[in-house]
């Protein structure tokens, strides 16, 4: 479940609530919200700075209990950093920065007064759903594969509420597209985090049949192996012949507008576990494979955050999703693989099996004669290498397309950054056997999967993101993001305008 949000009027010494939020920049400069707290309660804040437990640096929080003349039993400090360089980013920081204490408190609501700060650049709309987009980030707890809890738990978050001019109907807007975003992040990261004996192929055809059932409009078909075989997809097959799942083509379509309206189309990479298969990956890190699935659950997160929106455009989703491993069965590296398209495909190594799932998603969703096409993957360990773990890697030949998807990275502060696919870098894929290698030699790896993609896309307007790095956080205990589901819901918010 999401938090609630929700707007509200009140001043904050007179909101009842089990706890409200103000900000504090760094060199004792006091927000509205914590100078009005501070007046009424008789200094409690400037008290709180000349003790040096509040500094107002980014990143530090300071919670204070039982203010006089404060309704609220609790005041959470947060720190804004410095108020001349307050910007979008340090916006995210300090909601983020509330999200994580609050997850620590014994409260079932809170009200935070972090949107009434002035951010450059930004309405009151946008400040509204990053902030509530950043509290749900937080708020998120996976469970699913512990034991039940058998003790009563202390009461979580549950609700949220934001203040907010009165009446304002642009502020109603704001909380809804930050619910159904929250509803499509939640999605693709619960899916990212199960393990992949229980997320396999079926179960996340599942999944996308639930979306289905559950939203009016939505239609959902499922490809099985011998539909695949039909429609020649022998890329796709290839990959999928060495594990014992079945692999599944989902394909799901919402009708927003009337049919003559071209869809937008989602493509993600669904690989539920990445072995390498007979290039088999080292031992060391390869849990985290696990994650391989998370294009296509970010597509399907998309789909569905869109969907809740009932946004105005037709859109198609299509995630294939199979598992790479080693078997007796297995395709194997100087395989030729004959694509849907009937480009023919060198297989040079089986780790890189997401561009062979791929690209017969691609060659099969231009069936429905896209405006755009647009996939998501967990392609390229090389794209980690170049940006690190907070750009997703962009790809694309259209310099619109990629205009748009960065501006819509930017404002949701879900960020992505492009790296080139000159013509130049093409000659990489060539081969002896086939029409094209699935690897392209040890330099620009993420340029060589980008590339790849591009031969099956050819004359459509198509981008790629490389969410590598971005999918899932770093570490034992790091849980998948939910990126890039509002990166490109907000892309499709700003289409559907
Ligand atoms: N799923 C991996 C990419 C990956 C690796 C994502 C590490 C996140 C972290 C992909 O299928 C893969 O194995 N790619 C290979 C490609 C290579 C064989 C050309 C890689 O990046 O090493
Ligand atoms: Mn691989
Ligand atoms: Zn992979």
């Amino acid at each position: 479940m999401t938090l609630k949000f929700a707007t509200t009027a009140d001043a904050p010494e007179s909101a009842a609530t089990p706890c409200i939020i103000v900000g504090l920049y760094e060199g004792r400069e006091l927000t509205r919200a914590a100078a009005r707290v501070d007046e009424r309660s008789g200094g409690a804040i400037k008290r709180l700075i000349e003790s040096g437990d509040a500094t107002g640096k980014p990143g530090s929080s300071t919670l204070l209990f039982g203010l006089a003349n404060i309704a609220a039993p609790r005041v959470l400090v947060v720190g804004l950093g410095e108020q001349k360089k307050f910007d979008s980013t340090a916006f995210h920081r300090a909601a983020n920065d509330t999200g994580r204490a609050l997850k620590n408190l014994p409260i079932e609501a809170a009200v935070s007064y972090l949107t009434e700060i002035d951010v450059p650049g930004r309405d009151n709309a946008w400040k509204l759903r990053a902030a509530a987009l950043a509290a749900d980030q937080q708020a998120y707890r996976y469970t699913a594969t512990f034991k039940p809890k058998e003790a009563a738990q202390p009461p979580q978050l549950g609700s949220i509420a934001f203040a907010a001019p009165a009446n304002e109907a642009k502020a109603a807007r704001a909380l809804a597209e930050a619910a159904a975003i929250a509803k499509g992040v939640r999605f693709a990261r619960e899916l990212g985090n199960l393990p992949p004996n229980i997320c396999n192929p079926a179960w996340i055809a599942a999944q996308a049949k639930q979306i289905a059932d559950e939203h009016a409009g939505v239609i959902l078909e499922v490809l099985e192996r011998e539909d695949m075989q039909k429609l020649g997809m022998g890329s796709l097959l290839g990959v999928a012949q060495g594990s014992a799942h079945p692999p599944k083509l989902v394909v799901l379509r919402w009708q927003g507008k009337d049919d003559k309206a071209k869809p937008y189309a989602l493509v993600g990479k669904g690989i539920t576990f990445d072995s390498g298969g007979i290039s088999l990956k080292p031992g060391a890190g390869m849990e985290e494979m696990k994650f391989d699935m998370c294009g296509g659950a970010g597509m399907l997160g998309t789909f569905l955050a869109a969907v809740e929106l009932k946004l105005p455009l037709n859109l198609v989703c299509v995630v294939p999703v199979v598992e790479n491993m080693p078997d007796g069965n297995s395709y194997r590296p100087s395989d030729i693989l004959t694509s849907m398209s009937g480009i023919t495909i060198e297989v040079l190594n089986t780790d890189a099996e997401g561009r062979l799932i791929l690209c017969d998603a691609l060659t099969y969703v231009q069936k429905f004669d896209p405006e755009v096409i647009i996939d998501a993957a967990t392609l390229t360990g090389a794209c980690v290498v170049a940006l690190g773990k907070h750009a997703s890697g962009l790809m694309t030949q259209d310099d619109e397309l990629a205009e748009q998807l960065l501006a819509a990275g930017n404002t949701a502060h879900d960020r992505a950054w492009r790296l080139p696919l000159w013509d130049e870098y093409q000659s990489q894929l060539d081969s002896a056997f086939a029409d094209v290698a699935n690897i392209g030699g040890k330099y620009g790896g993420a340029i060589m999967a980008g590339c790849f993609l591009s031969r099956f896309t050819s004359g459509r307007r198509w981008a790629h993101l490389d969410i590598a790095g971005t999918a899932w956080d770093e570490g034992r205990k790091g849980l998948a993001t939910g990126r890039p589901v509002s990166l490109l819901t907000q892309y499709l918010i700003d289409r559907s305008a």
